[in-house]
């Protein structure tokens, strides 16, 4: 057996800092498309292994073992290509897609746009996705599964039945997911937001709940269901939402997508239209998950997403309600030795803070915000 030169979190952080400058001489999505290609390779020549986590960072939520709470947020893996390399570096979970029922191109280029001093970057990618067909081959590709996936659906731009594109999206990948999350905020497709809206989320769910009842009576496997949410919703449109949520038997709730709004930003990119994503989101996410904590009083568990870099930010995350937490813009920035090094942070703060167990911790500070 060939030896494997394993680099510890530090190491990689620190390579990924010396390599960045060249890295963010290539346009973003010319960068992104690379970084895919580099983990298929290393997941070709030496199938990844997860690192096992400290017990205290293991939780059963919605009937999965997540071996620590963080997560990869969709938009990295959007075609389900790399699902073992990014398991590999140490995320408890992954999430694929956004994956729309037909191919569609998404916007034109240039559509992802870096914003380095602020940590941040604004996307309008429009749901850009191989459709389902190419995604499900992607999937039984798979050498191993050795990890939580979950699928991320979306509605095509030009459907004229966008609950009809969820259901077949729920029906299609259900045998794949071990979660499935309907993704109703992201800004770049015209009027898919309008989804979260009490009058659109109710049918929408009640024709999701029929679909899952229906493979269950089959006796086949009917993943549970998560709604991913904009950090743009009203107050009163998220009191809505969490009841119809609670009602309709959702399984939790992601909290962020990308913000349409603009907190002050110093790059010169910051008037792209598009979704803000990375540090200037983290507050805003955090506000809405604190709130939707305390709206939804332990009856949904939540998944904190947006700005998160480290250890302490995963934890804020959790404090204020998060049961789990992802990221995305952050790995841009420091590379793919984040994912161990934030376990790390964390693992190292819960037991400071003296709780057995990472649940313990959920929703403590949720009444700060
Ligand atoms: C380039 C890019 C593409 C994204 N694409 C998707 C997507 O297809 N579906 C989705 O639900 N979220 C998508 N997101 C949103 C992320 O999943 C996440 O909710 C958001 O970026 C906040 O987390 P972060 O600050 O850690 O990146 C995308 C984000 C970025 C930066």
């Amino acid at each position: 057996m060939r030896p494997r030169i394993r680099l510890g979190a530090e190491k990689l952080v620190e390579l990924y800092r010396r390599l960045r400058p060249f890295l963010f001489c290539l346009d973003p999505e010319t960068a992104h498309d690379w970084s895919i290609r580099a983990l298929g390779l290393k997941n070709a020549l030496s199938p990844a292994r997860t690192c096992p986590s400290p017990a205290h960072l293991r939780q059963r939520l919605f009937g999965l073992d997540f071996p620590n709470p963080v997560g990869l947020a969709a938009g990295y893996d959007k075609h389900a290509q790399v699902v073992d390399a990014a398991l590999g570096l140490g995320f408890g979970f992954v999430e694929v897609g956004t994956v729309t029922p037909a191919p569609q191109e998404g916007n034109p280029r240039p559509r992802v746009f870096r914003l380095t001093e602020d940590e941040a970057i604004i996307n309008r990618y429009g749901f850009n996705s191989v459709g389902h067909a190419t995604a499900i081959d992607n999937l039984g590709r798979r050498k191993v599964s050795r990890g939580i996936l979950g699928i991320n659906i979306g509605a095509n731009k030009q459907s004229r039945d966008r609950i009809g594109d969820y259901v077949s999206s729920y029906e299609c990948f259900a045998p794949f997911a071990d979660y499935i999350t309907v993704n109703i905020s992201s800004p770049n497709t015209p009027d898919l937001r309008n989804l979260q809206s009490q009058m659109e989320l109710r049918p929408l769910l009640s024709a999701l709940a029929q679909a899952r009842a229906g493979i269950a009576s089959q006796g086949k496997a009917a993943p549970p269901l998560l709604l991913k949410i904009a950090p743009d919703l009203s107050q009163p449109d998220l009191e809505a939402l969490v009841e119809v949520s609670v009602e309709k038997d959702v399984d939790g709730l992601i909290i962020s997508n990308t913000t349409i709004s603009r907190p002050a930003l110093k790059s010169s990119h910051s008037d792209q239209t598009g979704g803000l994503s990375g540090r200037p989101l983290r507050s805003l996410s955090t506000t809405v998950l604190a709130s939707a904590y305390r709206l939804s009083a332990g009856r949904l568990p939540l998944i904190g997403v947006g700005g998160i870099s480290s250890g302490q930010e995963a934890y804020d995350k959790i404090t204020a309600g998060a049961s789990l937490v992802q990221l995305y813009t952050a790995l841009i920035f420091h590379g793919p030795g984040l994912v161990r090094r934030l376990a790390d942070e964390l693992a190292a703060i819960i037991k400071a803070e003296g709780f057995a167990n990472i649940s313990e911790a959920v929703g403590t500070g949720a009444e700060r915000y």
